[in-house]
């Protein structure tokens, strides 16, 4: 496996790429991997014939910079786990080859965005379109992989690649999960163990809401309710937001289930200090 530290290193070697005709799988990371990235690392290999992965922990898409400061970053592990699991070339800049000046450009995408993480993260959307598109123009790949885990995240580039005409297949992964139904997350990295013990609360009050959604015997006001007092019951956990929304535009979903539509449960909490988001998909008959 090749490290590139430089932006014109990775366009030379896609560019060689290119001309012999080789599919280029990109998954962009910000690092700390876990089996959750690496699921995606093995569908590229699977997919490509070779296999761009980025770990570069966006400024522009941290709209706290304490969160920014404290995101788990272990270049050495990350490296370790990469060759084994397909990747071709590790792309590794810094931030001055990403951003060799600020950025003007301003990505708005509209009702999508006005919901869930970016309604309460501010320029997020913003921070990671920016430096999407860029990933996209430095590895033009055939197949960019992206998980569900960030459900929104997916939404928001499926928008990109179509408004600006990107000429790849946006590929989408099912969430990973611990055993006990933990997300995956980089982030977990920085729970205390007593946090870690219980973070599961989220993923069992999205099961809950999931199976109260699929009886639809309830209103989604009142799944909402549930799911709420499920977790206003652990004093360990603040959630942030509860969203019942529509899994293609992610827009509220209120008054009555629409048969054949696809429902997304969606969360953001705080569990000791750090904030975790998960999701669950339910399609209705
Ligand atoms: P990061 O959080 O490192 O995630 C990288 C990719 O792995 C994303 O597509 C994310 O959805 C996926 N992923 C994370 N946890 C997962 C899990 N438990 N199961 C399946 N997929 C999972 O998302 C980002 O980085 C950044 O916003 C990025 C797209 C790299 C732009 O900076």
């Amino acid at each position: 496996m090749e490290i590139l530290q430089s932006a014109a290193a990775l366009q030379a070697q896609t560019e060689i790429w290119r001309q012999n005709k080789l599919r280029i799988g990109l998954v962009p990371t910000m690092g700390a991997l876990h089996e959750g990235h690496l699921q995606l690392v093995r569908a590229a290999a699977q997919d490509n014939d070779v296999v761009v992965v980025s770990v570069f922990v966006n400024p522009t898409q941290f709209n706290n910079a304490e969160d920014f400061r404290l995101y788990p970053r272990v270049p050495d592990a990350d490296a370790a786990l990469l060759g084994p699991a397909g990747c071709t070339a590790l792309f590794m800049p810094s931030v001055e080859q990403m951003y060799p000046q600020p950025t003007v450009l301003r990505f708005d995408f509209g009702p999508l965005e006005r919901v869930m993480e970016g309604e309460h993260r501010p320029g997020h959307f913003h921070g990671v379109a920016t430096v999407v598109s860029k990933l996209f123009h430095l590895s033009r790949p055939h197949r960019a992989y992206f998980g569900q885990k960030d459900l929104q995240q997916v939404a928001v580039i499926r928008q990109l690649v179509a408004d600006l005409s990107f000429d790849l297949e946006l590929v989408a992964y099912p969430t990973i999960r611990e055993a006990d139904g933990l997300a995956m997350s980089s982030r977990n990295r920085r729970l205390s163990p007593e946090a870690r013990a219980v973070a599961p609360r989220l993923y069992q009050a999205l099961a809950l809401g999931a199976s109260l959604v699929e009886k639809q015997q309830e209103s989604p006001e009142a799944v909402q309710q549930a799911v709420e007092q499920f977790l206003a019951a652990e004093p360990g956990i603040t959630l942030e937001y509860f969203a019942l929304a529509d899994g293609r535009t992610l827009q509220p979903v209120t008054g009555q289930w629409s048969p054949g539509s696809l429902v997304a449960l969606c969360l953001a909490a705080h569990v000791g200090g750090v904030r975790l988001i998960d999701n669950v998909l339910v399609t209705l008959p």
